[in-house]
């Protein structure tokens, strides 16, 4: 394994911040210094193993900022506590690498990055939706190949996705964002399944099908599926946005996917596990008129064998939230979590974080998961 490369930024502060990867932007970075620390930042895009975090750690560290594809376990929290750390943020929204209750167990309060990645994410699902319902990938390789002679009337057929279903499993903030985009945009009926109702996104789309109505238009319609295999057998179009967990481990499966419509899309910007990916291999070469398209991958980054061999597969390297705005945002609140708790600020409760990116952020940590548990004082407007 080759050697790491690490620079420093502010050497001048008395705090020491690891932050295990380059971050998008300066303004996390003046957050940091102006609470004070010194930033410890690995230069080499390989991933840190938890030995290396170690070491960068050493014997003392205040803070840390990590990625979704490092293990922050019991091992680094334990080791986050021996140095002294009074925090780390996960430079993510999703925290399925984080062993929350070991860090809560060290009295160490984890951080995360919501309300920046929900529209980047759901255009990117969409994105994701269309490459493969209008076989974007397959044409664009057919041109490089210079195999395109002239129009034909047969060429690269695609699905037409208006008026069809749209499937949201987990229709939380960027299921929700993606479910509007599908509708509105494309006047697509909508079938959810969540634990709990969203009634915001029911009230949405009845009253753009009364909208529609008013204007003569064919209606929309939205229902909460009662289980999986409902929303499976009617959808057209199957999105994944769940958290990984136990519970969703392989929640797409040989077995429900053979529910699934014969030229159903399904597209996953979640985590790579919630699909068993080598079920779906499967599936996608039985079925050639089944498309998935695929930010995420279950053995991240390696991808299961056969599936980049099939043409009714889009993949791409788990870039849904990859705009500049929003990774800077993440660096913005990843720095505010790790500088807010040094501070000794309180942790906002406010879903909209948005004030956090403005010119005078509020004086708060803000995303702290574990704030209640650690017994964190929470900001009150
Ligand atoms: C997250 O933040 O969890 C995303 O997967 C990053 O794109």
């Amino acid at each position: 394994m080759s050697e790491k490369k690490w620079t420093t930024y502010n050497s001048a502060g008395s705090r020491r911040v690891v932050v295990t990867k380059e971050l998008p932007g300066k303004r996390w970075l003046e957050i940091l210094t102006q609470a004070d620390c010194q930033i410890i930042i690995c230069t080499s895009p390989d991933i840190l193993t938890v030995d290396e975090i170690k070491t960068a750690i050493r014997d003392r560290c205040d803070g840390a900022i990590g990625q979704l594809t490092e293990d922050w376990g019991a091992d680094l929290f334990q080791a986050l506590k021996a140095s002294g750390a009074k925090a780390y943020s996960n430079y993510a929204v999703g925290y399925n690498n984080v062993d929350l209750a070991a860090a809560t167990q060290q009295g160490i309060p984890v951080g995360n990055t919501p309300g920046v990645l929900t529209e980047t994410t759901a255009e990117m699902a969409v994105c994701l939706t269309f490459a493969a319902a209008r076989r974007v990938v397959e044409s664009d390789i057919f041109m490089r190949q210079g195999r395109f002679h002239g129009w034909l009337p047969k060429l690269f057929l695609g699905e037409l996705l208006r008026g069809k279903t749209a499937g949201v499993i987990g229709a939380g903030r960027i299921g929700s964002a993606y479910a509007r985009m599908m509708v509105e945009g494309h006047k697509m009926n909508l079938i959810y399944y969540n634990r709990s109702q969203n009634k915001r996104i029911e009230d949405f789309v009845a009253a753009y099908g009364a909208f529609l109505n008013e204007r003569g238009e064919e209606s929309v319609w939205c229902r909460r599926a009662e289980n999986v295999e409902e929303l499976l057998r009617e959808a057209d179009v199957v999105s994944l946005h769940t958290v990984l967990d136990e519970t969703t481990h392989h929640l797409i499966n040989a077995e429900r996917l053979s529910l699934m419509k014969e030229n159903a899309i399904l597209v996953n910007t979640g985590r790579g596990p919630v699909i068993d990916e080598n079920a779906l291999v499967d599936h996608c070469q039985k079925h050639p008129g089944f498309r998935a398209a695929l930010d995420v991958f279950e053995d991240e980054p390696e991808m299961k064998p056969g599936l980049k061999d099939l043409d009714n597969v889009v993949i791409v390297p788990h870039i849904a939230s990859a705009t500049s705005w929003t990774r800077e945002g993440m660096a913005i609140l990843a720095a505010s979590n790790v500088a807010g708790i040094l501070m000794g600020y309180p942790a906002w409760q406010n879903p909209n974080i948005l004030p956090f990116l403005g010119n005078e952020p509020p004086q708060a940590a803000p995303s702290i998961l574990n704030a209640k548990e650690l017994g964190i004082a929470l900001y009150m407007d």
